[in-house]
């Protein structure tokens, strides 16, 4: 395999999951227009996240990485975008308690559009279409001309990452996400919730903990540090027409970034050490995800880390993991071990979702919390039991309040789902299941203490 890399050296491998774009010609030109259009994040805030994830990778900080499965061209409003952010921020709140560490805040969000599919058909009836890849490929409708890939959604998927990005920036600089406000958000859900005794406890320590850094004079006004939030963007890596349009040559270090967002991920469906997703993103100088499933083996993982982080850079690289409740102990242990044996520097994240799909009686897809949270116990477990830093979670959710995964202290039922099942693609955690699911992290660490 040649070693040398260029933004086009990705061409010469597989691809997989890629469209079938049927126009050659506009995607050229889709292409094209990208490539001219400017960048959505810039390099200097892609390092401060690398160094924020050395942090992760060494134990001294925690990740938290959430938003939709799929963003939607439909669902695109403010107060969507408000409340996804809103909900991130008080999950974050309640982990920095809990952990005693910064949390690292990712959205799945300003770019999430691409999605991999298991078939590449979908049959319903009588009817079978190509399957739905995400708003920046194809339409969700079940109709064989929303089905037909269309290269102006790209471009349809970057001016909406644009403008939601803009919002997100007003919004984290702008004095909305001031911690006070995000306590006070926290205060009403504990108040609300039917299961909100069991967080008083922890509530009421946060509120002193306000109160007394207010009176020794630390507050929003005094320290801007209460009121700007460092909120960083990520999504899948998927179609890499986009990717590549996206990436630029930094001027004061003449590497590569991805200027789509700040971390970009590998799926589990792309991760083939040859394939053509690990060849294109081995080359920016973006932090990494790869997500990891069942299948992989110590070896896999050690091959991707030669690939992806030969230097072995500490936050370049975090391993997303992805088992199932009833997997994750037959797999995470040896995965673990096999990197540290190699003294391999990862930040190991859990997503406790996609591992954890099943078809509800009604035929919607779900997950419950219950396993979700199963899933990190385990993973919180594992990790001391092997001596090594849990350093992430990473979650689909919403701030709506949605009806797509069942459990929570709301008590979502699988007759409930119809309700409000929203989502294009995975079901995703509502605003309460999100912080019921903090609040029990932090509850667990805190009797690990
Ligand atoms: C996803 O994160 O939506 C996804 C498709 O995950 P995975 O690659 O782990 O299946
Ligand atoms: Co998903």
């Amino acid at each position: 395999m040649s070693n040398a890399w260029n933004p086009d050296s990705w061409r010469n491998h597989e691809a997989l999951q890629q469209p079938n774009w049927p126009d050659q010609n506009a995607l050229k030109t889709t292409f094209d227009n990208l490539s001219s259009y400017p960048p959505l994040v810039f390099a200097g805030e892609v390092r401060s996240l690398q160094r924020r994830l050395a942090d992760v990778a060494q134990g001294k900080a925690f990740l938290l990485q959430g938003g939709d499965c799929a963003e939607s061209f439909q669902q695109f409003r403010a107060d969507s975008i408000r409340d996804k952010l809103k909900v991130l921020l008080q999950m974050a709140v309640i982990l920095t308690y809990g952990l005693e560490k910064p949390v690292v805040k990712v959205g799945r969000i300003a770019g999430q559009f691409a999605k991999p599919r298991s078939s590449d058909t979908e049959t319903k009836g009588s009817k079978t279409l190509p399957s739905f890849r995400g708003e920046s490929v194809n339409a969700p409708d079940f109709t064989a001309a929303a089905r037909i890939p269309d290269p102006d959604r790209l471009e349809r998927a970057y001016f909406q990452s644009a403008s939601t990005l803009n919002l997100l920036r007003a919004f984290t600089s702008g004095g909305f996400a001031n911690l006070q406000e995000i306590h006070n958000w926290n205060q009403d859900f504990v108040r609300n919730s039917p299961q909100g005794q069991r967080y008083a406890q922890l509530a009421g320590q946060l509120s002193d903990a306000m109160r007394f850094m207010d009176i020794i004079g630390i507050n929003p006004s005094t320290a801007p540090v209460l009121k700007e939030i460092e909120y960083f963007t990520s999504h899948e890596a998927l179609i890499l027409e986009y990717e590549q349009a996206l990436t630029r040559v930094d001027s004061t270090t003449n590497d590569h970034y991805n200027c789509s967002a700040h971390l970009l991920w590998i799926g589990e469906r792309t991760r083939q050490p040859d394939g053509a997703h690990v060849e294109f993103l081995r080359g920016v100088k973006n932090p990494l995800g790869c997500k990891i499933g069942p299948t992989a083996t110590a070896d896999d993982i050690i091959t991707l880390c030669d690939r992806l982080n030969p230097d072995n850079e500490a936050g370049r690289l975090t391993l997303i993991t992805r088992f199932g409740a009833d997997k994750i102990a037959d797999n995470l242990p040896k995965l673990i071990r096999g990197v540290e044996k190699e003294g391999r520097s990862v930040v190991w994240s859990c997503d406790p979702m996609h591992g954890n799909t099943f078809s509800s009686t009604s035929g919607l897809k779900t997950r419950d919390i219950s396993n979700i949270l199963g899933e990190i116990k385990q993973f919180f477990e594992i990790h001391q039991a092997e001596g090594t830093w849990p350093g992430g979670v990473h979650f689909e959710l919403t701030g709506d309040n949605v009806t797509e995964c069942v459990g929570g202290s709301h008590e979502v039922k699988e007759e409930h789902l119809p309700n409000r099942y929203e989502t294009t693609c995975d079901p995703r955690l509502n605003a309460q299941q999100s912080l019921d699911i903090c609040f029990m992290i932090a509850e667990v660490l805190s009797k690990q203490k």
